[in-house]
């Protein structure tokens, strides 16, 4: 991390209560194995306002290299940027941010990336009828981008169900017949048992508790059915137990974290890194 007298290029990752993100130990222990004079720090932003004040040192700081975004943050850093790539632009949201040179700020979508590059190793084709989408934030979103062209008919449910209705309306503009529901245990009883793949993107994963109730799943959840649980923290949610103990195909959120650092670390340093050097890295 530190070589000598040279002045470290700095990274953060900005966001609300992300005590637990692991993103820190996963780039700082890339920096010192490839010798990059480079620190990344988290950056606790309590407020809006403490969010947009990180967003602006960085512009005017010519030693910051960028930052990652996460929640609540991901659509005001959108707002904040001069620039987009073209899936951020079609997201609408934001999960990575580079300088450029004069201060100009361009934000990225990689969180997509990680959605689709794991379920390409684990199925072939990563093509499915049935999507049961659990949470309509940030994370769902790129979640039903990267799927688009992927799934026949989508379900997602949210605890309102008004933010499920409305990405399943954004949804149709990328082609996908979905549905937006309020989470229940008759939806899940109706649509589980036709899923062949279950997406959590909601916190509300746990060790201890799942966002399905355990009674269903241990019902209405069938073997082919590929599980992706977005949480790595922790790693083995009791949502991914069950659905190894039923033989499904599973992806942690892990292995969502490495695969959109790996686009990150193109995207800042240039840089061809695999994700599964990155996943050790993490769990080291
Ligand atoms: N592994 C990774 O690399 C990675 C990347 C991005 C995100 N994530 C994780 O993915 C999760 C979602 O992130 P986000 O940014 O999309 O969060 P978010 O914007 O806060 O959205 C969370 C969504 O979950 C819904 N929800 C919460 N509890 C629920 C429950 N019990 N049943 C049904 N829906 C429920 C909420 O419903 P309402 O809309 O009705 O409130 C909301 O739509 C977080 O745990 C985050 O850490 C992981």
């Amino acid at each position: 991390m530190f070589t000598g007298n040279i002045v470290l290029k700095k990274l953060f990752i900005l966001g609300k209560d992300i005590s637990y993100t692991l993103s820190p130990k996963i780039y700082n222990r890339l920096f010192v194995e490839k010798s990059i004079d480079a620190q990344y720090t988290v950056v606790e932003a309590p407020t809006e306002q403490d969010a947009v004040r990180s967003i602006t040192n960085c512009r005017n700081d010519i030693l910051c290299l960028g930052f990652n975004v996460t929640k609540p943050y991901k659509l005001l850093a959108y707002q904040h940027v001069d620039q987009l790539d073209e899936h951020a632009t079609r997201i609408g949201a934001i999960n990575t941010v580079a300088r450029l040179s004069y201060g100009e700020l361009k934000g990225y979508n990689t969180d997509w990336l990680g959605v689709i590059e794991p379920l390409e190793k684990l199925d072939s084709p990563a093509k499915y009828d049935v999507l049961l989408l659990i949470g309509a934030g940030g994370a769902a979103r790129a979640a039903l981008y990267a799927l688009q062209s992927r799934v026949r008919k989508a379900y997602i449910v949210s605890r309102t169900g008004v933010t499920a209705q409305q990405l399943a309306r954004k949804a149709g503009i990328w082609g996908i017949d979905a549905k937006g529901m309020k989470a229940s245990s008759e939806v899940y009883v109706e649509v589980l048992p036709r899923t062949d793949l279950l997406i959590n993107a909601t916190p509300a994963s746990t060790d201890t508790f799942s966002p399905i109730p355990r009674k269903i799943l241990d019902k209405y959840l069938h073997q082919t059915t590929t599980v992706f649980d977005m949480v790595y923290k922790p790693l083995d949610t009791l949502l991914l137990q069950i659905a190894k103990s039923k033989g499904c195909k599973v992806v942690d959120g892990l292995w969502m974290l490495v695969h959109q650092a790996k686009h990150n670390i193109k995207i800042w340093f240039g840089l061809e890194v695999c994700a599964k050097l990155l996943r050790r890295y993490a769990l080291s």
